[in-house]
């Protein structure tokens, strides 16, 4: 039994809880690759996307997380909505409660969004990033495609980027750290903050070597213009060159090092093509993964709901 009625965060979920998703994500990647496996343990349930940020691979893969379950899925094209008629987030989301939609997925730009509609919604809220705040469906995709290759407790894991304003970094340092690995962060220094090191097991680097030599994992991450009013750092150029990840960097790094992303890609601005589709990059897997991951947490929220 799985006790939880919505997933917000990975700060509230307990290693053994992370397992137990992980675990049921391993069941549905068989049904992901075999279809006559699938079930339609979801049929009665109604499932909304309300995105009101930009996404491919979250939004898509819970519709098809949901579709492979058998629930009704139905995206609100927030574009089109009658949020642009002033409508707030808590009406919103009651709106889409009282038409039977017993779980909503929330992708939405403030931090703590997902925590608001779940005080104030009669429905099962699935936080899909909330602002600079986390992500948790993206970490526990990362988890599992870890966990897939090397047993994750004890790895050394080095996240390069947009710390600042990951949502990503954050989720993925909590729950890498829950399962027993160390995380080890670097970005311009105008990109990430020392409060990092409040999490357990996570330390911030001062330059690319000490982050990845003798990584197990390096992970690459966006660099979020639509976060910052100013840019903070000189141009592209000069990021990619002092901040990307490139090969010589990844030389560094264990000789089997997993290369991971959570995307969209800016390709030649936080990593080089040639890290991107390396023979060890798993950002492809990841993507499948997702899928997987995110109908188990459907089919745990809410089977016995
Ligand atoms: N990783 C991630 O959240 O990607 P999308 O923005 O495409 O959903």
């Amino acid at each position: 039994m799985f006790g939880k009625k919505h997933l917000l965060d990975i700060k509230s979920l307990s290693k053994d809880e992370i397992l137990q998703i992980l675990d049921v994500a391993k069941d549905m990647k068989r049904k992901i690759n075999v279809p006559s496996l699938r079930d339609d343990s979801l049929k009665n349930k109604s499932i909304a996307t309300l995105f009101y940020e930009n996404s491919t691979r979250t939004k898509m893969s819970f519709m098809l997380a949901g579709k492979y379950l058998g629930a009704t899925m139905e995206d609100l094209n927030i574009s089109t909505s009658s949020v642009n008629k002033g409508e707030s987030l808590i009406d919103t989301g009651i709106t889409l409660a009282q038409m039977g939609v017993q779980a909503i997925v929330m992708r939405n730009g403030y931090a703590g969004a997902s925590h608001l509609l779940a005080k104030n919604v009669n429905a099962s809220i699935i936080n899909a990033g909330d602002g600079s705040n986390e992500h948790p469906t993206q970490a526990l995709l990362d988890a599992y495609t870890i966990l897939e290759k090397k047993n994750i407790s004890g790895l050394k894991i080095a996240i390069i980027g947009d710390i600042a304003n990951s949502r990503v970094a954050k989720s993925d340092a909590i729950c890498f750290s829950k399962l027993g690995a160390f995380v080890y962060l670097y970005a311009p220094s105008t990109l990430i903050s020392k409060r990092m090191e409040i999490f357990k097991n996570v330390k911030v680097c001062e330059n690319m070597k000490d982050a990845i030599e003798g990584a197990d994992v390096v992970m690459g991450l966006r660099v979020q213009f639509e976060r910052e009013k100013n840019v903070k750092f000189p141009n592209v150029d000069e990021y990619y060159k002092y901040f990307g990840v490139k090969d010589d960097a990844i030389k560094l790094a264990q000789k089997d090092a997993i290369i991971m992303h959570p995307g969209p890609v800016n390709r030649g601005v936080e990593m080089s093509t040639s890290v991107i589709d390396c023979k060890n990059s798993l950002i492809n897997e990841q993507v499948k993964n997702g899928v997987a991951v995110r109908m188990a947490v459907l089919k745990l929220l809410l089977e016995n709901g």
